[in-house]
């Protein structure tokens, strides 16, 4: 059964036949409880977008595994032009196939340099689907996506100033109707200060049939 572990902010490894992680942000993350050379040997590694606490350690990670990263076109290019051999640019679509993993990279309300700020929708070989919203304001795309897609798993940022906080994310949550739905982007810096609780709290009133994982890092589930 595929696994999967938070180690904190946005970082998430899923563990499979393959294995992903996404937004590796492991050195200098306040909330990571593990070191670099403690992360095992990746496959995939998905970048959201470039800021600095997403792009994390993908290049030295990338390099060291020989993995392939999986981002929009122009970030790939620039991960590239960094050394990294195997890099996969796409863009915002329809699903793509890397090693019988599908991939579809989703409209994500946000800043960067390189390209468009993306989250990743991931459908393991077994059928399940993960939905990781990178770093996003409230969008009406959700809801679309929702329609589309049988959610298994989803990711969301629940902190506030760069994302949606609480409130947002519980609407985000009804519309895109996942099983499960993981917090994450909160508590890593002062102004993304959130309790994972109370989101938990209002999704049980509106969405009870939605189950919370709140997560503490270094933490695995398996679905
Ligand atoms: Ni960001
Ligand atoms: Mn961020």
């Amino acid at each position: 059964m595929p696994k999967i572990t938070w180690l904190g902010h946005a970082c998430f490894l899923i563990e499979d036949e393959i294995r992903i992680i996404i937004d590796p942000w492991i050195r200098g993350n306040p909330q990571c409880p593990i070191g670099l050379e403690e992360v095992p040997k990746l496959e995939h590694i998905l970048v959201t977008h470039d800021h600095g606490d997403h792009l994390g350690d993908a290049i030295d990670l990338a390099k060291r595994d020989d993995a392939k990263i999986i981002a929009i076109y122009d970030l790939a290019e620039y991960v590239r032009g960094q050394g990294v051999k195997n890099a996969i640019g796409a863009n915002i679509g329809g699903w793509m196939d890397v090693d019988g993993i599908k991939y579809k990279l989703t409209p994500a309300l946000h800043s960067c340099k390189h390209g468009v700020p993306v989250g990743f929708l991931i459908r393991l070989r077994d059928g399940k689907v993960i939905y990781h919203a990178g770093d996003t304001g409230f969008t009406n795309e959700f809801e679309v996506i929702g329609r589309l897609n049988r959610i298994d798993v989803a990711m969301l940022p629940i902190g506030g100033h760069f994302t949606m906080d609480i409130r947002e994310a519980v609407i985000a949550t009804q519309v895109l109707n996942p099983r499960v739905v993981v917090p994450m982007h909160y508590g890593t810096f002062p102004q993304i200060k959130a309790n994972p609780e109370e989101f938990k709290k209002a999704l049980r009133w509106i969405k009870p049939e939605v189950e919370v994982r709140v997560l503490k890092p270094g933490e695995s589930f398996t679905i």
